[in-house]
Order: structure tokens, then C-alpha cells, then sequence
């Protein structure tokens, strides 16, 4: 591996590696650079312009998220001809970017950046608003208007998920995101991982909420392991009050599902609170009704009919079943009780682990 070298960022000696881009350099050394259509798990596009930088040598500004860096290279984030593209670049996108339609919706990344660069929304769109069809699948929504077209979410479902189910459609001013063949998500290769929700910088791709569940702007994240198989991704739940009204995924690079979630860890959550939701033991009664009982009830229930059953018809008409939603040591003592305390081999668990 060649040697990293030295550049200077705002004055400042960082250390660069060979082949990596100004972002990634400024980024080790503390260095903040705005940007829109950079994900560090895609490669760089270079598109919207936000993380223009000025490069010593060079007339033009360039990006940070796609110049490579070389040695001695001289580098300005931060100066008055710098700051007025920022401003004047987010005055053009929101000339065409229409506000959110929920009024609890979370401030978008670029609402934050023209707050955070004082540009306000005082030119005239360009082009007339682009419509959207809603699309029936359960869980993702898009809004045309939101859209800025740095296709974040193209590049991920193509780069990340691999299964392409979308793309930039169309041309010039009525350009947008859809499938290539303009048919329906759950017709498409889409898996329904939201992905390109997380990803997106605007807002335009957002999370169609189960009804039951508010729109709420302050909620606490409670970083957790989702249960749903045995893969072990980290998620954050949403809390406001004691609802969980959201799962997000923790920031890319920093766990091991690296920002990924899949259909069941992003959404599938409302049960959490479903009233249909079994939230003590139930035991049959003599008249075949189920009622609630205590845990040490239920178990002396269940071993019972285990030992019953085995009295009447052996130890291999029994058959234990766990569940990839149970830890490695759990599902080892299922095996464990099948084996060691009904003495069957008769056991398996639905992933196979
Ligand atoms: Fe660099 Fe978009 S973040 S051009």
C-alpha cells in the first residue's frame, strides 16, 4: 500500500491517503464539508454541487466528494466565494422543492443546509410542479416535489441492494424516480428494505405510516438488535413517549448491517403495540376456553402434555420447532431439552442455524 502524504485543508497540515477524495481526507481530520449526494457506500456521483470546495490551482470549484487528493494539494472549504455557491445553489433547489406535506415531518437535509446557509426561498420555480402517482405498496412513499435528483436512492438500490428497481425516468425538466418500466414497486424487483428512505436527503422518499401510529417530530433513539432472524443488525427504534413510532437505521460505517436494514427489521414494528398482541401466557381451561396464566403455570402445562405424549407414543413422536427470532444459545437449549430431557433428535428450527 503507498505511503499517505501530506495536504493542507483551511490552512490546516492533514494527512491523506493515497486514492481517497478531499471529503474523506477533511472528514479523519474533523473537517465538516456539506453534502447531498454522497453516501460513503456509494460511489461518488458528484451531481448536486453541494460539496464544492475550492482547490488551489483550479479556476473552477471542485468536488470535494469526488477530487482525489495529491500530495501538497492546498484545499479551502470554507471562504465568501465558497459560502455564496452554497447559498445561491440552495436557493435553486428549493425554488423546486416543495415543502413537506406533513407538518411534523423531520427537517429534510436540505432544509437543514439552507437554514444553516441562510438561503431562502425567493426565486421562482422553473418548472412547473412534477406530479406523483401514488403507489400501492405498503410502506414507501414518494413525492415528486420534494425530489432534487441526486439519485441517492437510485445508486443504493443499484450499488448496495443490487436488485435496480428503480431509476432516474425521463428527461430534462421531467426527469423523476420510478421503475424503468413504470410499473408498481411490488410488481418490480423492489424488496421493500427502505433503503433509499434512509438515503434520501429531502424527504421526498418517506415511510407510509401505519394509521395507528402518529406523526411526531421529538422522538428518542434506542439503539437495539432486531430480533427478526439471527443476523444480529442494529436498528434504533423511535420512541415518543412509550410508542415506538419508527425504526431507522444506525449511520453507515458505524455497525455491521453498515446503515442496511431489510423489510421486516425497518418496518414490520406496528405489532409492538397491536392490541391483538399476546402479552401473557394463555392456558386452555376444561371447557376449552384459553385464559391468562403465570409463566410457571404454563411451562407445568406444557411439559405435562410433552411427557403425556411421550408416556403414550414414545419419545420420537414429539418434535421440538424453535425459531430464527431466538439467539444462538437459546436455540441451543431447545436442542438441548429435545435431546438431553425427552430423548429425540426430533429438532429444527425455521433458518437452520
Ligand atoms: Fe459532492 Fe454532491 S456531495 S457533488
Amino acid at each position: 500500500m503507498s505511503e499517505a502524504f501530506r495536504i493542507r485543508i483551511d490552512g490546516r497540515e492533514v494527512e491523506a491517503r493515497p486514492g481517497e477524495t478531499v471529503l474523506a481526507a477533511a472528514a479523519r481530520a474533523g473537517i465538516e464539508v456539506p453534502t447531498l449526494c454522497q453516501d460513503e457506500r456509494l460511489d461518488p456521483m458528484g451531481s448536486c454541487r453541494m460539496c464544492l470546495v475550492e482547490v488551489e490551482g483550479q479556476r473552477r470549484l471542485q468536488p470535494a466528494c469526488a477530487w482525489r487528493v495529491e500530495p501538497g494539494q492546498a484545499v479551502t472549504t470554507q471562504s465568501e466565494r465558497v459560502d455564496r455557491h452554497r447559498r445561491l445553489l440552495l436557493e435553486l433547489y428549493l425554488a423546486d422543492h416543495t415543502p413537506p406535506r406533513e407538518p411534523n415531518a423531520p427537517e429534510s437535509e436540505v432544509l437543514a443546509l439552507a437554514r444553516r446557509y441562510g438561503a431562502e426561498r425567493r426565486l421562482d420555480p422553473v418548472e412547473a410542479p412534477r406530479e406523483g402517482r401514488e403507489d400501492p405498496n405498503p410502506y414507501i412513499t414518494f413525492d415528486p416535489g420534494q425530489c432534487i435528483l441526486c439519485a441517492r436512492c437510485v445508486r443504493y438500490c443499484d450499488e448496495v441492494e443490487g436488485v435496480n428497481a428503480i431509476t432516474l425516468a425521463g428527461r430534462g425538466a421531467r426527469t423523476t424516480i420510478a421503475t424503468a418500466a413504470q410499473i408498481g414497486l411490488l410488481e418490480s424487483t423492489c424488496e421493500l428494505c427502505g433503503g433509499c428512505i434512509d438515503t434520501c436527503p429531502t424527504g421526498a422518499l418517506r415511510e407510509k405510516k401505519p394509521a395507528s401510529l402518529p406523526v411526531v417530530q421529538e422522538t428518542r433513539a434506542v439503539r437495539t438488535t432486531c430480533n427478526f432472524c439471527g443476523v444480529g443488525c442494529q436498528l434504533d427504534l423511535h420512541v415518543a413517549g412509550d410508542r415506538v413510532v419508527r425504526v431507522g437505521s444506525p449511520p453507515p460505517g458505524t455497525t455491521v448491517n453498515d446503515g442496511n436494514l431489510c423489510v421486516k427489521g425497518r418496518f414490520a414494528y406496528d405489532f409492538i403495540h397491536h392490541p391483538d398482541r399476546l402479552q401473557t401466557p394463555l392456558v386452555r381451561g376444561r371447557d376449552g376456553a384459553l385464559r391468562e396464566a403465570s409463566w410457571e403455570e404454563a411451562l407445568a402445562r406444557a411439559a405435562e402434555g410433552l411427557l403425556a405424549v411421550k408416556e403414550r407414543h414414545d419419545a420420537d413422536a414429539l418434535g421440538f420447532i424453535s425459531s430464527s427470532r431466538c439467539t444462538v444459545e437459546e436455540n441451543y437449549l431447545v436442542q438441548k431439552l429435545a435431546r438431553a430431557a425427552f430423548g429425540t433428535n426430533n429438532c429444527h428450527q425455521c433458518a437452520a442455524t
